[in-house]
């Protein structure tokens, strides 16, 4: 066996690439391209390595289902006994979809409607992780107007350095993210006031694909300053939420391990005598991305003067990331043979420049092989667009040599439902 680094359980056994106990190719086979395949035990040993790190704590995980929102996903997360990170009314109803309580749910993200507020109100979800004084003032409207309290935590900016791509830094002065570090005790203040609201706890997230441990380091540091001076003007805390952001290996990066992160940053929380708290985390790449593939055809080698082209099946509606962020994601060929290498440009059907998977790619692939597009798990299908109406790829969760189909293509149809014609 020769599995691949930094996916566990996606390996080849001869020459074809397994998910778990299942070749690739025969699912590609059986239900087309392209197809996202997660492996169900890579999920568990992910979600594994948080709940080692936080053993004997009081604690909860709240999964950051922006990262893959699927169904099937959510219920393998819900039974392992997480609760969810949403961002939208949308995604509340899909955690109560998959089996979650209200309890187990909080409500991140910086533009809340009051319709989503009441719509979590009346779900009774644990936490509003609020990110402006503005907002506080209009939760707390909306939840006298329902005869409720909502219970609330203030995201602060802490204003550190992920070291990661601007796009996906959110703890630093320049972002639209929280409440600055400066203004959050006098925003405390005000949310203690508030008729509506309850304070239960503070919480930040400084980013995303963070692969080391100086920045969490720092910003935990920032934060307990603040627990402490929030309590010292008579705000308890109950909790402390430590946001997500724990990178993953796409291309050799080293990310420290969840239980090792852990395990050093619950010393220093320790040490400043806050251990006993209920501590919150809402990791989501890490517990998702490495757990899954997207599988692809090849429809045509280009050869060209300056680069050749290997045209695949799946592209940026499917695979946004590369586009979005240029960001890296391997690919490999699903049934190894030896055609002769070549370095291509992997690139998608969709017209623009911009479809590119991968750049400058050493493949031996024919048409009509396979690919599989890895650490696919994350930021992918919860990201997808019908752009060129292109349907949304088929989903497949394997659990061993169990195989579950969790979401069937979308059809053109299925795209139109809602649109109606002009009289
Ligand atoms: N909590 C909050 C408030 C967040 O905004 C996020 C992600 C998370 C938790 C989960 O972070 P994670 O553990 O997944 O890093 N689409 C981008 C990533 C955007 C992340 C947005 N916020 C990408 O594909 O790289």
């Amino acid at each position: 066996m020769n599995t691949l680094p930094g996916h566990p359980h996606f390996a080849y056994r001869g020459d074809v690439l397994h998910v778990e106990d299942v070749a690739l190719d025969a699912l590609a086979r059986e239900y087309g391209t392209p197809l996202f395949v997660y492996s169900k035990a890579s999920m568990l040993e992910a979600l594994g390595a948080y709940q080692r790190g936080f053993a004997g704590r009081k604690s909860k995980i709240h999964y950051a289902m922006k990262a893959n929102s699927s169904l099937a996903i959510l219920q393998v997360f819900a039974r392992a006994g997480c609760g969810f990170d949403i961002v939208s009314g949308g995604e509340l109803e899909r955690a109560l979809a998959a089996g979650a309580k209200g309890e187990d749910i909080i409500f991140s993200g910086v533009g809340k409607s009051r319709a989503e507020m009441r719509r979590a109100l009346d779900a009774g979800i644990a936490c509003f992780n609020v990110e402006s004084e503005a907002e506080l003032e209009v939760l707390s409207e909306v939840a006298v107007a329902a005869g409720k309290t909502a219970p609330v935590s203030l995201r602060v900016n802490p204003n550190v350095d992920p070291q990661t791509h601007p796009y996906i830094s959110t703890g630093l002065k320049g972002n639209k993210f929280g409440v600055a570090h400066e203004r959050a005790l006098q925003t405390y203040r005000r949310a203690a006031e508030l008729p509506g609201l309850h304070v239960v706890g503070i919480d930040f997230h400084i980013g995303s694909q963070i692969t080391t441990q100086g920045p969490y380091i720092d910003a935990v540091d920032k934060v307990l300053d603040l627990v402490e001076a929030v309590e010292k003007a008579g705000i308890p805390l109950h909790h402390i939420d430590f946001g997500g952001g724990l990178g993953i290996t796409y291309n050799g990066e080293q990310p420290p391990a969840a239980d090792a992160l852990w395990a050093e940053l619950l010393m220093r929380i320790d040490q400043r005598g806050f251990g006993d708290r209920t501590l919150m985390i809402e990791p989501g790449r890490s517990l998702v991305g490495n757990a899954g593939v997207c599988v692809s055809e090849v429809l045509y080698l280009k050869p060209g003067e300056q680069k050749n082209f290997c045209i695949v099946d799946a592209a940026m509606n499917d695979l946004p990331r590369p586009a979005m962020y240029q960001a890296f994601h391997a690919v490999v060929p699903v049934a190894r043979h030896d055609a002769d290498p070549h370095t291509y440009d992997v690139v998608g059907p969709v017209c623009e420049s911009g479809d590119w998977i991968g750049h400058g790619r050493p493949l031996n692939v024919r048409p009509g092989d396979h690919v599989a597009v890895m650490s696919a798990g994350a930021y992918c299908m919860s990201m997808a667009s019908n752009y060129n109406t292109r349907g949304r790829a088929a989903e497949v969760l394997v659990d061993g040599s169990q195989v579950h189909l969790i979401r069937e293509r979308e059809t053109a149809a299925d795209q139109m439902l809602k649109e109606r014609r002009l009289p």
